[in-house]
């Protein structure tokens, strides 16, 4: 079993935590024995099983393994989407199996990125704007969000598609700029769910460089689902699920 925190070390005052729990040495994610079961009907599909998963500040790890083994249900807990059946869930400090939903909601806006095999970017804005928002939304001034919004389109090669549309991006840069939106809150752990799945083989080898010299540049950690063990042979450990049950690679 994987210590958790320590209480002492744990902020109460969320949106002024940033990631000081890095400073002190604290693992970014804590998967501590987790579960998931669903119902259905009077069936119960055990899905995960347990096993535990622990990701330092700065650590790139591939999730790897079959179609329905369980990555997109391990990656929607990691990201406090849906609460495990059983077992922890350490976020930036936090036991986030014991905060209440506003809790959750907070360590999401300020900890989390999400990139998903759809670049869900909102069309009736331009790239600018998407990758702007989540900062606004985190409490930033527009100034100031949009001024980080165009350094992480430059850092992405976009500089000169500031302006448009999602309809009016490639596929690759479509998923570039749903990247791009996925740090602009500075988190500490992205997770990504097949995120050059939707993407021919050369623009997804290039859109995962992009994606690893960003992470790397911005000392970040992830969580990566892939089908592609080339992609995952380039991130700094491997885990799969065993039935059900977390094992490292
Ligand atoms: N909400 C749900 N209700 C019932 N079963 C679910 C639910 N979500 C996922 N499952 C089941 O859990 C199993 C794992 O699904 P999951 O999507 O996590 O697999 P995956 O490893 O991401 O697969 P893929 O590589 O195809 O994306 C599948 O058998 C799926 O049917
Ligand atoms: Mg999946």
């Amino acid at each position: 079993m994987i210590e958790g925190p320590t209480e002492e070390l744990m902020s109460d005052d969320l949106s002024a935590a940033g990631r000081t729990f890095e400073a002190v040495g604290q693992p970014v994610l804590v998967l501590n024995d987790v579960t998931r079961h669903f119902k259905q009907g009077s069936e119960t599909l055990e899905v995960l099983k347990g096993g535990q998963l622990q990701i330092d500040a700065g650590q790139i790890v591939a999730l790897v393994g079959p179609s329905g083994s369980g990555k997109s249900t391990l990656l929607q807990i990691a990201g406090l989407l849906e609460p495990p059946t059983s077992g922890q869930v350490w976020l930036a400090g936090r036991d986030a199996s014991r905060a209440n939903e506003a809790e959750r909601t907070r360590l999401r806006r300020d900890h989390l990125g999400f990139v998903y095999q759809f670049h869900h970017l909102l069309p009736e804005f331009s790239a600018l704007e998407n990758v702007a928002m989540p900062r606004i939304i985190q409490g930033a001034s527009k100034v100031e969000a949009e001024a980080r919004a165009r350094q992480l389109l430059t850092d992405m090669g976009l500089e000169h598609r500031l302006e448009h549309r999602p309809a009016r991006l490639s596929g690759g840069e479509q998923q570039r700029v749903a990247i791009a939106r996925a740090l602009a809150n500075d988190p500490a752990l992205l997770l990504a769910d097949e995120p050059t799945g939707n993407l021919d083989p050369e623009t997804g080898h290039r859109v995962f460089e992009l994606l690893m010299q960003a992470a790397r540049q911005y000392g970040l950690s992830a969580l990566i689902a892939t089908h592609n063990l080339d992609m995952a042979a380039h991130m700094d450990r491997r885990v799969t699920l065993h039935d059900g049950v977390i094992v490292e690679l």
